[in-house]
């Protein structure tokens, strides 16, 4: 599968033709200069949680792509008010079925507000199926025993972790996370973009090898090919 980063925690995954991008926020990243967020292909967006570093450029993508998007009740209804029409809503723990595979939204231990400041709902965490294979991004969150439970839908050939501390996990709990769900292969991602989650990359990889798990850092607009 085509993974493509493009910063924090946005990036999109190739399935079945189709271009899924997650949690766009671009513009304001300052690390993200060299992204061209016109230029950012997407089938389908998929939100994990309302907050601004997830959402922030999901209106201006959405709207140029004709993309459906995939999140929360709550998003789904903020989302509306933008003008944003073609949403498909889920929440937590349910599944749906698209023309590129199947998405689970599973729990993410974190909060949620939108840009105004009204109520998010639960983040969520994400578990694709395809034909082309399966993955897992955890959102926000703490390292959670819910994470057991996810070896018992998916045997997943990657999954996409924070591991910036602070707002989330850090890395050894992210390689904890990835012994839970039964994964091999981690994209680390919601890392360095501020100040309060700065972090060593080698301190980060160190934690993994640990366990010997392969932490994946791919640099913001590369593209790599994750089998
Ligand atoms: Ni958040
Ligand atoms: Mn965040």
């Amino acid at each position: 599968m085509l993974f493509t980063y493009y910063g924090h925690s946005c990036f999109s995954v190739e399935i079945k033709g189709k271009t899924l991008l997650f949690d766009p926020f671009i513009s304001h990243n300052p690390l993200a200069t060299g992204i061209d967020v016109q230029g950012i292909p997407a089938d389908f967006i998929l939100i994990s949680h309302g907050h601004t570093d997830h959402i922030a450029d999901a209106v201006a993508i959405a709207s140029r792509t004709g993309a459906k998007v995939i999140a929360n009740w709550e998003v789904y209804e903020w989302l509306g008010k933008q003008g944003v029409t073609n949403v498909h809503p889920m929440n937590t723990g349910g599944k749906a079925s698209f023309d590129f595979g199947q998405v689970k939204c599973v729990v993410a231990q974190h909060s949620a507000s939108l840009p105004d400041g009204s109520y998010g709902g639960n983040p969520m965490g994400f578990v694709v199926t395809s034909d082309d294979g399966h993955f897992y991004y955890a959102g926000d969150t703490a390292l959670t025993l819910d994470m057991q439970l996810i070896p018992s839908w998916a045997k997943l050939d990657f999954a996409v972790m924070p591991i910036g501390d602070n707002f989330t996990m850090d890395a050894a709990d992210a390689a904890s996370a990835a012994e839970m769900v039964q994964c091999k292969q981690v994209v680390g991602v919601h890392y360095d973009t501020f100040g309060f989650i700065r972090i060593s990359k080698e301190q980060a990889k160190e934690a993994f090898k640990e366990k010997r798990i392969q932490l994946l850092l791919p640099d913001i607009g590369e593209t790599i090919n994750i089998k």
